[in-house]
């Protein structure tokens, strides 16, 4: 076998085993949040798509998630990443997202949810709209673009005068992470790559916080 064949067919056999694994998971948490939902006909929305588990776990077990945190999904479509995250024991999981139809789905995920340990809540409204004040652990997967990325890092930073705590970023497949680079008030804390052989991560992850004042 050729070696660009033999690369193939591992490729295809790594597909597969995550799409089990995934449905796995979906039976085992009682959700439904897989497949890909276009929503280009809007001016400043990618589209829905969601990370395996197998990578979502390993990145909220980084975060240090506790009972003082409230965790918010920044663009959180079917909702897979607050379901995750409700079965830590936080304070509140919140999902934020612009499309009425995600959220719906989002909400009816947590409400099915199985081995819950915190309360979720899901708010159909933007991210540039959204009111951060109690968030401190957040999750983006490359929502949006870089105005939107910068105008609501700007409205994070702003409820940190009224509000001081400390804040941590997941950042996935982070296009648009030279735009937490200009923010002084953030240190990138860590990266993970894709190459990295120890993670089975499907795209790159990087994590930021607030500096200590
Ligand atoms: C790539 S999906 C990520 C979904 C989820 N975070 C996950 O990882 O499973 C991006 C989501 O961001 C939402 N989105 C895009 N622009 C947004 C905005 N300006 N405000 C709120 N949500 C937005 C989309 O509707 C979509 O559901």
């Amino acid at each position: 076998m050729k070696r660009n064949e033999r690369k193939e067919r591992a490729y295809t056999v790594q597909r597969l085993r995550r799409k089990i694994s995934n449905m796995l998971w979906e039976f085992r948490l009682g959700v439904t949040t897989r497949g890909i939902v276009d929503m280009l006909s809007s001016p400043d929305a990618y589209y829905y798509s969601t990370m395996p588990y197998s990578a979502i776990m390993p990145i909220l077990e980084y975060l240090e998630l506790t009972r003082d945190d409230v965790f918010i999904d920044i663009g959180c479509g079917k909702g897979r990443v607050i379901c995750c995250a409700a079965r830590h024991d936080v304070r509140e999981v919140v999902g934020v997202d612009k499309s009425k139809e995600m959220c719906v789905i989002a909400a009816a995920n947590a409400a099915r949810l199985r081995h819950r340990l915190s309360p979720v809540t899901v708010v159909n409204c933007t991210a540039q709209e959204f009111d951060y004040s109690e968030g401190t652990a957040f999750f983006l997967f490359n929502p949006f673009d870089e105005a939107i990325t910068r105008v609501v890092l700007a409205q994070i930073e702003r409820t940190l005068s009224v509000k001081p705590r400390a804040l941590r970023f997941a950042y996935a497949n982070p296009s648009h992470e030279s735009v937490f680079g200009e923010n002084r008030w953030l240190e990138k804390y860590d990266f993970w790559d894709v190459h990295d052989r120890n993670r089975s991560i499907y795209v790159p992850v990087s994590f930021w916080r607030s500096k200590p004042k």
